[in-house]
Parts: C-alpha cells; structure tokens; sequence
C-alpha cells in the first residue's frame, strides 16, 4: 500500500527519501531556503514551497503522514503557567494548524537531542500536549545515527504520533551493527587534503568512548579555556570541535549546519586529512549520485541540517507497520461490520414481509 505524506523544513528531502525508499509517496514539500530549494528541485524534480506560515493548510494535499524537522523556539512559559500552550508566532504553530485541518494519520517531528531539554522540558511538554489536544496518541525517543548503519554519533529527538491510539513502539525498530568512519572512505584519488606533521599533535593512549568516537589529537591552535592546565591538553572538551581529530577506527561527531568550512578532521592509516564533501554526505546516508549544487559552504550547511536517511528508512518501515497498515485494517473491519449488519437486516427484513 502506497501512503501519502508531506515533506515540511524539508532541507535536502532526508526524510522525504526514508520515506520513498518504503514505496511512499510525498505530495507537498515546504522550504524557505533557497539553495536548498535548487537542491530538492535537482534531486527530486519538485519545486517546493517557500515559508510555510504563509501558505494557508486548506490548500495543502491531503495525506497520511506529516514529516517536519522543525526549528526548535521556546514557547511562552507564562501561557504554560496560565494552564495554556500558546505555540502562536513559533513554526510549531504551523504544524498544528496543518494538522487540524488535515487530521492525517501519523506524524513523525525531528529536532535536536537538547530539544527534550530545552527550556527545562517546557518545550517538549507544550509540543506533546498539542498533539494530544488534537487526538494524537505520542511517544518520543532520543535516537542515535550510529545504531542505523552510518558512523555518525548524532542523537536527535524523535516524536511519533497516531491518530488511531496506537503508541509508537520505538522498541521494534532494528539497530545494526556500528560501523568505522574508514568503511565510508573515499579512494585517495589524489583531491584528499592532507595536514602536515607539523600542523597536529596526537595524544597517547586513545580510547573508545560508548558514543564510539576515539578522540586522537588536535590541531595546533588556540585551545578553548584560558588557563587550561596543561595535564588536560589530552581531552577532546578542551580543543574547539573543528580542531579535534578523531581516529577512523571510530564514529564521526555530529556535524553542524554551523560549519561552513568543513573542518572534519580523521586520523586513517598514519596521516591526518579532512573529510571530502562526499564523504560528509555519505556519513548521512545520502548516495553518491545525489546531486550536489553551488559553493562548498553551502553544502557543507545543507548537509549539517539534515536527517540521516537511513535512520528516517527504518522509522517510516515501523510507522507503516505500526501505525498505517493497522489504521487501514481497522477502517476494513469497520466497513465490513457496517455492510454485515446491513446484510443481516435486509435478511431479517425480507423474512418479516416476506
Ligand atoms: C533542521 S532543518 C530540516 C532538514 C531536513 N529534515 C533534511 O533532511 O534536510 C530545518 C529546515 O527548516 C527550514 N525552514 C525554516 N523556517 C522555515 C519556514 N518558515 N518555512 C519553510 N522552511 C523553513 C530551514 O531552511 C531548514 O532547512
């Protein structure tokens, strides 16, 4: 069965490729950035819509599932405390509007990890008791990219909700086996840019962390506390993210829509080189023919915002599962029930004037 959904704060269409790659269907796409615009345009052949607070929902297509990876605002604490959620003048409030008018059958809403801790919790309360007021059924999960086949450590905040009562099982989702950076690795085709000996410093005795990043040394630049001492020189927290280099043996850091320079730093077979473009978007799960367009900086940004597809590939197969094929077996079910009953009273009927 096909479902349709909507692709809002689409950026690249992350989500909009977990979603296709389970025979899914988008059939509106919303996003305000132009260059973002030009790459969904080039990779998906779809103009989309610019600033969603001023498209009206009437006009937006029916479907069954909203995606969004909504810009994370804090809401009034003051309408919280008034005993009401006042979500007017955010993005969220967008999301609500299309849902009331729309009522389709799941949501699925990305953000940040900190976005469960953000205005000490007041946000996530006011997103959850929104979706509630408009009959969703919610459940949230902090997820983590590495447990989803790519070598990246990037936890971000999952919200899932049903219109039919059912409670997201965040539990039924398969994990795979974490993988290194060096398994996504380009061939030394003679672009990689290398550091020179000079340029880094590599601490003894690196270890794992549980996150699977091996934190192995640092660029020689300014270190981030004035007054650091110098026994601590050894930890990742005391060098600035774009001067932490970490072994390919390991996962990747989060990447940042904030680094436009692409200082992604991986120490691989002996020698210190930064990460290529293509491989920043195959730490995403994006494919090598996915067309890249305009200046590095910019890529660098798309690809920092972005949702990791193959994380979004194994939410939409349980969001069908659990949620969509169960909403349709129980309209059947309904139907079925209501043609039976009509059945057994034309029968009745029949026997009584006959
Ligand atoms: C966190 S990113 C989501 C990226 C997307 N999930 C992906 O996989 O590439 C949020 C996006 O929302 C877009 N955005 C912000 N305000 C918007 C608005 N008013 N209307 C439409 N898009 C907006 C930003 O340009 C940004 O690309």
């Amino acid at each position: 069965m096909s479902y349709k959904f909507i692709d809002l704060f689409a950026g690249i269409g992350g989500f909009r490729t977990g979603f296709e790659k389970n025979e899914c269907k988008c059939v509106f796409s919303s996003e305000i950035d132009e260059h973002a615009g030009e790459m969904y345009q080039a990779n998906y052949n779809e103009t989309v819509f610019k600033d969603i607070t001023t498209i009206n929902e009437k006009e937006i297509p029916n479907h069954d599932v909203l995606l969004a990876g909504f810009p994370c605002q804090p809401f009034s604490i003051a309408g919280e405390k008034k005993g009401f959620n006042d979500t007017r003048g955010t993005l969220f409030f967008d999301i609500e509007r299309i849902l009331k008018e729309k009522k389709p059958k799941a949501i699925v809403l990305e953000n940040v990890k900190h976005f469960k801790s953000h205005d000490n919790g007041n946000t996530l309360k006011v997103v959850l008791n929104a979706l509630n007021k408009l009959g969703y059924t919610t459940n949230w999960k902090v997820l983590n990219a590495k447990d989803f086949g790519v070598p990246q450590n990037r936890e971000r905040t999952i919200i899932i909700g049903s219109l039919n009562g059912i409670k997201f099982d965040f539990n039924s989702l398969k994990t795979k086996q974490v993988i290194s950076i060096k398994d996504i690795l380009e061939e030394d085709n003679g672009q990689i840019e290398y550091l020179d000996k000079n340029e880094y410093t590599l601490i003894e005795n690196p270890k794992k962390q549980p996150s699977g990043l091996i934190f192995v040394g640092y660029r020689n630049k300014k270190i981030r506390t004035k007054g650091t001492r110098p026994d601590t020189i050894h930890l990742s927290r005391v060098h600035k993210q774009p001067n932490r280099i970490y072994s390919s043996e390991g996962t990747h850091p989060t990447l940042s829509s904030q680094e436009s320079a692409g200082r992604y730093f991986v120490y691989h077979n002996g020698k210190v080189r930064k990460l290529t473009l293509k491989e920043c978007y195959r730490l995403m799960g994006f494919k090598d023919d996915f067309k890249l367009l305009g200046s590095k900086a910019k890529l660098y940004n798309r690809i920092g915002n972005s949702i990791v597809i193959p994380m979004v590939e194994e939410i939409a197969k349980e969001v069908k599962k659990q949620i969509l094929n169960k909403t349709d077996e129980v309209v059947k079910c309904k139907k079925s029930m209501q043609q039976m009953s009509l059945f057994d009273f034309e029968n009745e009927k029949n026997k009584l004037v006959g």
